[in-house]
């Protein structure tokens, strides 16, 4: 078991001891997350977020809530933050805030630029970034690349060499296209030639891709709970760095529900800057055990699996990928609809059978659709998804 765990294991609360204990020999052979049970079978929800969640997290959510600074609350968000720390893969803390995604990637620019930052888009939410640097009236460059292709570390290298930029934004997993950026090496290019805090937006990759935190030199990571962590949405968390710490104390204008340094200020009491969706909370305390349960490593490969049926699905049938092959996100992949076909009506035609998938995005929505193969999924619910598929196409 992963070391930890049983720190976070939420057996105060029956209903879930119960429910994890009747699961616990299927997890044994198949390394579930134990809060599945037979009340979530077959998952049939594959939308790129926010996912499907699991009948024991909704349980888990029932419990009534408490006052956010009394012990009972300060205990759990004390065990989500450390089990946060596991599957972030840093010994830095991890925040919490109430919110959706887009509220920390504002509260990241805001907390790291005084100055200038670089964005890296290569789809929507990278350009979402640039948007909140502009709506902050922020000195912005961006390294602008077609949908559908990765961010190339040398473009990187070169704008670093000709500007000097507080930080530089990226989205690991562009869920608008299914790339994954190669965040690794981004980082390092970042590193070696500038001092730039790197700024990640990892909402479709944590918990679902390789993420190594602390190990690739990352300063703010940041994701939502309902997508790769398959939690209810409502919850944004952050990894901060200690050189994004000491960096973002001189940032002048931090606001104040988009203050990062407030946010460590207030989790090293024990908790969250203002009143928390504490009932969230519940459910995350449970989810991230459940997910600790299965294992980190497990849970990036049976993203890993999903992605590869679902590409050898696609490519039997003949259907395009509009990704780069080399770059591909394994949790969620976009996938062009037969010529002839309307994607929007294969998306409908799939939702009268009961299978919910995402709509392709932007200019992309009349031709593709995206499968979001993440958070809980298992192959064997995949694999309905795509004979539904298979009857449409013929
Ligand atoms: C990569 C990425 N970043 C940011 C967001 C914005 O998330 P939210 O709607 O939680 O603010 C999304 C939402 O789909 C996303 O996929």
């Amino acid at each position: 078991m992963t070391p930890g765990i049983s720190a976070i294991d939420p057996v105060r609360d029956p209903a879930i001891a119960n429910l994890a204990q009747g699961a616990r020999g299927a997890a044994a052979e198949h390394a579930l997350n134990p809060l599945r049970s037979a009340a979530d079978d077959p998952i049939r929800f594959f939308l790129a977020g926010p996912t499907y969640v699991l009948h024991g997290v909704r349980e888990a959510q029932r419990r009534p809530p408490v006052a956010h600074r009394s012990a009972e609350f300060r205990g759990a968000y004390e065990r989500a933050s450390a089990g946060l720390q596991q599957i972030f893969r840093t010994a830095r803390p991890v925040i919490t805030a109430t919110g959706s995604a887009t509220l920390l990637m504002e509260a990241a620019v805001v907390s790291t630029v005084g100055d200038r930052v670089l964005h890296l888009v290569n789809g929507a939410f990278a350009q979402r970034f640039h948007a909140i640097s502009r709506a902050h009236g922020l000195d912005s460059d961006q390294i602008v690349v077609p949908m559908g292709q990765a961010v190339d570390p040398d473009l990187v290298r070169q704008a670093l060499r000709r500007g000097r930029y507080d930080a530089v934004t990226l989205v690991h997993s562009e869920t608008s296209t299914g790339v994954l950026n190669p965040l690794a090496e981004l980082a390092r290019v970042t590193r070696e030639e500038s001092d730039a805090l790197i700024v990640v937006d990892a909402v479709s990759s944590l918990a679902g891709a390789p993420i190594e935190t602390d190990a690739w030199g990352l300063d703010v990571v940041l994701t939502a709970s309902q997508k790769a962590l398959a939690l209810p949405p409502g919850l944004a968390f952050a990894a901060i760095s200690e050189r994004a710490e000491r960096r973002m104390a001189e940032v002048p204008r931090r606001g104040f529900y988009t203050d990062l340094v407030r946010y460590l200020d207030k989790h090293r009491e024990g908790g969250t800057i203002t009143t928390p969706a504490v009932t969230l909370f519940w459910a995350a305390e449970a989810q991230v055990w459940g997910i600790l349960a299965e294992g980190i490593e497990a849970r990036w490969a049976r993203h890993t699996a999903l992605q590869g049926r679902t590409i050898a699905w696609a490519a039997d049938r003949g259907l395009q990928l509009p990704a780069d092959a080399a770059h591909r996100s394994p949790t969620v992949t976009t996938i062009a609809a037969p010529p002839g076909r309307s994607a929007p009506d294969l998306v409908k035609a799939l939702a009268a059978r009961g299978f919910t998938v995402s709509s392709g995005y932007g200019d992309w929505k009349p031709t593709t659709f995206r499968i979001g193969h993440m958070g809980e999924v298992q192959t064997s619910d995949l694999e309905g998804l795509l004979a539904a598929l298979d009857e449409l196409l013929v």
